[in-house]
């Protein structure tokens, strides 16, 4: 039995998961796990050995001596290296749904992530937390938004010079919600006990707001 409750936050790109979940957790002094930059970190560290994804073998290897983890902080280290500020680029985006979609891949993170948020008093953000990760989890939420609004929070996030044409962005997230979605392990789905939020037309304010409401009728804190 877990002594403090999980927070599980599931949706698709760009619907402010990473935002809203990091002020949840400050809220309610719990840690933030972001478990898209554990994906991110791996992906990173494939790109920069030029390891074609689909060497399911070479993944493998990798897997068996790769460390992925969080400070505190909620800076994410790969093999010891702080990489928080290097998991948005192109690269990174084009090919992290291919390698998030590799069973031995969710396997190996799903384990870490159980690992890192067994004891609770965590929030985690994702898109399998709620329905794979942690089905268990005291107080879930899918959070939406319509693509168009997705793509324009992306753009006003990125510090990428090459993504700065909002077409572009929305074919971009597009692509990774398709992929996303359509995997079959573990792909990216509303868990029935999830909380719905549409989060179109709504400041992180707001939401944050509407969760905290939610999660103290829970009474969950
Ligand atoms: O949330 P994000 O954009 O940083 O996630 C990066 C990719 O990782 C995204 O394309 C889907 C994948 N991902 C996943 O499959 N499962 C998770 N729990 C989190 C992210």
């Amino acid at each position: 039995m877990r002594s403090r409750p999980i927070i599980a936050i599931d949706g698709p790109a760009g619907a402010g998961k990473s935002t809203i979940a990091r002020k949840i957790a400050a809220a309610l002094n719990f840690v933030y796990i972001d478990t898209g930059a554990m994906y991110r970190a791996l992906t990173l560290r494939l790109v920069r050995s030029k390891t074609d994804p689909s060497d399911v073998g070479a993944v493998r290897t990798i897997l068996q001596a790769v460390r992925i983890g969080f400070d505190p902080s909620g800076k994410i280290f790969l093999d010891g290296e702080d990489v928080s500020g290097t998991l948005r680029t192109a690269e990174v985006n084009g090919m992290v749904s291919t390698v998030a979609g590799l069973p031995v891949v969710r396997e190996y993170m799903q384990k870490l992530q159980r690992e890192i948020g067994k004891e609770g008093g965590v929030v985690l953000d994702g898109r399998d937390i709620g329905s794979a990760v942690f089905p268990d989890a005291e107080c879930k939420f899918y959070l939406d938004a319509s693509l168009e609004e997705r793509a324009r929070r992306r753009m006003n996030d990125s510090k990428e010079q090459l993504f700065v044409n909002l077409e572009a962005i929305q074919q971009d997230i597009a692509r990774r919600d398709a992929a996303d979605s359509q995997r079959e392990h573990s792909p990216l789905v509303r868990a029935e006990d999830a909380h719905y939020i549409d989060t179109t037309g709504m400041g992180p304010g707001m939401v944050v707001e509407t969760m905290l409401e939610y999660i103290d009728q829970r009474s969950v804190r």
